[in-house]
């Protein structure tokens, strides 16, 4: 028997970017240069020496581009402002030019019936704030909350539904204890510190919504459900490690005004020092919503060489992995979901990134490119959603990673996470199949997904 599938009237659909990803321009019309900037321009510090010069060229061509999600159906676009374009410095003169280019976005997504979803903060810290220590400096709450400030009274009017960081987690762990990720940085003693900060300046930026603004602010946060590989104790104290450390180090000050202290001190020993009530009070507003990153699931096992954690994932050989040596595992979103509801009460959610890069032929032929890999992760992850919502969890919207390959990061534009194609040369753009796929679970409020698999 097959049931049809439909999601709650108004759920919203639509799609994900983040400015340096697809901009380009970066230094266009008097903006500062971002710590990615700094990055991807130092020879050596990326494998691919890509840079995010021209990305998808969005910053130029970004009404084209309003007017491809208009026709692929698109309800919202969740997309970041880059802070050195608004603060060439971080802090201080504000470049009118900068904030012009958002309004005219914000602007053209209205006009065509699009709703605007902003991100305040995705990784692109302006360059001139890390020359102050960046994340590690306490006063960054500060700046964030003022450049939020300056964002809000500009745009508020018409943009209903802001976010604080995008994902806490990847900024400290890639950022400053691993090094893969722009500053580079590799110091077990800083990521703790830059955490903390971080959700300081989450919460003062929720402080200055309410000040000023006057619809929904939230926190996006990326999680990854952690199973033990077996009941051994030391595999379930690992796995409790690794939650804590990806998951609750962050949900847990947002959402509880409290931190997993005593996994978090058995992952950096003395580099873990208990927040201050100060700080937990501060990181501890009320939000609106929070939105979830979901991309994978990790079965955990204890394992001393892995650092800091002494906790690693295990390969699950009956498993489809992606291009980025994801385990596709769409029961693992209805289970953060649960968890999500039960640990942390009823909060509105809404799904602000899901997706997959896999190895989609590199050039459209034609008009087409087929991606089936990318449309069964898609109507698994889409059918997880509504599993969850059946279950009492209140999810309010998706929005698919990514609207168009873009630059990921590090790793270049080797990773295609789009449902459009970009080709990089001519940057032409192209929809996928699971671009049309997508438009019509969007066109039919999730029916599409029971449609039997091409
Ligand atoms: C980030 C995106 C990134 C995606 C795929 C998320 O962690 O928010 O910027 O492209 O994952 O790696």
């Amino acid at each position: 028997m097959t049931t049809t599938i439909e999601f709650p009237r108004g759920f919203l659909w639509g799609s994900a970017t983040s400015a340096y990803q697809i901009e380009g321009s970066p230094l266009a019309d008097g903006a500062g240069p971002s710590i990615w900037q700094r990055f991807m321009h130092t020879p050596g510090l990326t494998p691919s020496g890509d840079t995010g010069d021209v990305a998808c060229d969005h910053y130029r061509r970004y009404k084209s581009d309003v007017a491809l999600m208009r026709d692929l159906g698109m309800q919202a676009y969740r997309f970041s402002v880059s802070w050195s374009r608004i603060l060439p410095l971080g802090k201080g003169a504000v470049n009118p030019a900068g904030l012009d280019f958002y309004e005219r976005l914000v602007d053209a997504l209205l006009e065509n019936g699009i709703e605007p979803i902003i991100t305040l903060f995705h990784w692109d810290l302006p360059a001139a704030l890390d020359d102050r220590g960046g994340w590690l400096n306490p006063d960054i709450a500060n700046w964030f909350a003022d450049y939020g400030t300056t964002l809000f009274r500009r745009l508020d009017d018409r943009v209903k539904k802001w976010a604080t960081l995008n994902e806490p987690w990847v900024v400290s762990d890639g950022g400053y204890l691993h090094g893969p990720l722009a500053p580079g940085h590799k110091n077990l003693y800083e990521a703790p510190i830059a955490s903390r900060n971080l959700m300081r300046a989450h919460g003062a930026a929720v402080q200055a919504y309410r000040a000023t603004g006057k619809h929904q602010i939230g926190l996006v946060v990326n999680l990854e459900p952690k199973y033990p590989a077996s009941d051994s104790p030391a595999d379930l104290a690992a796995t409790a490690r690794a939650d804590a450390y990806m998951n609750r180090q962050y949900l847990d000050p947002a959402l509880l005004g409290t931190c997993p202290d005593k996994e978090l001190t058995e992952v950096f020993g003395d580099a873990w020092e208990p927040w201050s009530p100060e700080a937990l009070k501060l990181t501890h507003q009320p939000i609106d919503f929070l939105g979830i990153n979901y991309y994978t699931r990790n079965v955990t096992r204890a394992d001393e060489r892995s650092w800091p954690q002494r906790a690693a994932p295990v390969r699950q050989k009956q498993a489809t992995y992606t291009e980025t040596t994801w385990e596709v595992f769409p029961q693992g979103l209805v289970d953060t979901l649960e968890m999500v509801k039960k640990r942390y009460g009823p909060i509105p959610l809404y799904i602000t990134e899901n997706g997959a890069a896999f190895f989609d032929p590199p050039v459209a032929e034609g008009n087409r490119v087929r991606d089936p890999l990318r449309i069964d992760y898609l109507r698994k992850h889409l059918t997880a959603v509504h599993t969850a919502i059946q279950r009492g969890v209140d999810v309010r919207g998706y929005m698919v990673w990514s609207l168009f390959d873009n630059l990921e990061w590090s790793l270049g534009f080797s990773k295609r996470f789009g449902i459009v194609h970009v080709d990089f040369e001519s940057l032409k753009r192209t929809p996928k199949d699971s671009a049309r796929f997508y438009s019509r679970v969007v066109a039919t409020n999730g029916a599409a997904l029971s449609e039997a698999a091409d």
